[in-house]
């Protein structure tokens, strides 16, 4: 593969990714930072690919930012290179992806798996935002994407703390959106995104574009850009045919047009 810290598979429509620096929990150093660039923008700029799963180990999502990369950094050079600014590119990839976490997802761990369109949680996942511990706060969204996420009570709680929060904890407060036993998440990720992967490609974007749209409008304007959207796949053919195809009773075969 081109990749050193992470394996990009593509079974049928679906892209897996796998974090792989075993030996540091898949800390996200800026190698794997690049690689997930590449391999997000590869993944959105495929027409055959239409999920894409990305996932680590049994024992670790990712325990977080690399903290033997960020020690020894003064600010001028964190803010000259506009360190973890990087980010932003993942979380324009346009097309559905899903987090599946097992283990450890700690500080930025738990920051990407935020940034996944969903996240599918086994038993063993935990979470949390430690970086307190370290004497810093969370650098890639956690702040913001925990408190949307759980609330204020439990988002300050546990960045203020640095404790961990369970699989089922996560899910009862809106982290997660499924818990499954450790031993079925690649299978149960890899069926769900199985599923997306089998809905009208550009249906997809749009859903994804309109709840994404809730973070950042009021409730007037989120209405607006909705029904516009819905209006717009008017104009497609697969509108066409998933409503022709519900009529005949069969199911919709998507162009993606
Ligand atoms: C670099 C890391 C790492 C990390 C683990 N390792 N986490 N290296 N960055 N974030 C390395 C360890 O140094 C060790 O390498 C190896 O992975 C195995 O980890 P152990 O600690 O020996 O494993 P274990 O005892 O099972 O403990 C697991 C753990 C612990 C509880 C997850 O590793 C841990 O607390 N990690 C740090 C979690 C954290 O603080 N994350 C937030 C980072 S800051 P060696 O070479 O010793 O074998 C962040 C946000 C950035 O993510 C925002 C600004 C800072």
């Amino acid at each position: 593969s081109q990749y050193e810290t992470i394996l990009v598979e593509q079974r049928g429509a679906v892209t897996l990714v796998t974090l792989n620096r075993p030996q540091a929990l898949n800390a996200l150093n800026s190698t794997v930072l690049q690689e997930l660039i590449d391999a997000f923008a590869a993944y959105d700029a495929d027409a055959s690919q239409r999920c894409l799963v990305l996932t680590g180990s049994e024992k670790a999502f990712a325990a977080g930012a690399d903290i033997k990369e960020m020690q020894a950094q003064g600010f001028a050079q964190m803010y000259a290179s506009n360190f973890f600014g990087g980010w932003e590119q993942v979380t324009r990839t346009r097309k559905p992806w899903i987090a599946a976490v097992a283990g450890f997802a700690l500080g930025g761990g738990c920051e990407v798996a935020m940034m996944a369109d969903f996240i599918i949680a086994a038993d063993s996942a935990k979470f949390g935002q430690p970086e307190i511990k370290l004497g810093v706060t969370p650098g890639m969204g956690g702040s913001q994407r925990l408190t949307w996420a759980v609330g204020k009570a439990k988002a300050m709680e546990m960045c203020l703390t640095g404790r961990m929060m369970g699989a089922e904890e996560a899910e009862r407060s809106g982290l997660v959106a499924k818990v499954v036993p450790a031993a079925d998440l690649m299978d149960e990720a890899i069926k769900t995104a199985e599923a997306i992967a089998g809905m009208a490609p550009l249906a997809a974007i749009a859903n994804k574009e309109m709840v994404n749209a809730a973070f950042e409008m009021t409730l007037a304007q989120g209405i607006n850009f909705e029904r516009r959207l819905f209006h717009g796949l008017f104009g497609t053919e697969d509108q066409k045919e998933g409503m022709t195809a519900f009529v005949e009773k069969r199911p919709g075969n998507w162009t993606g047009k």
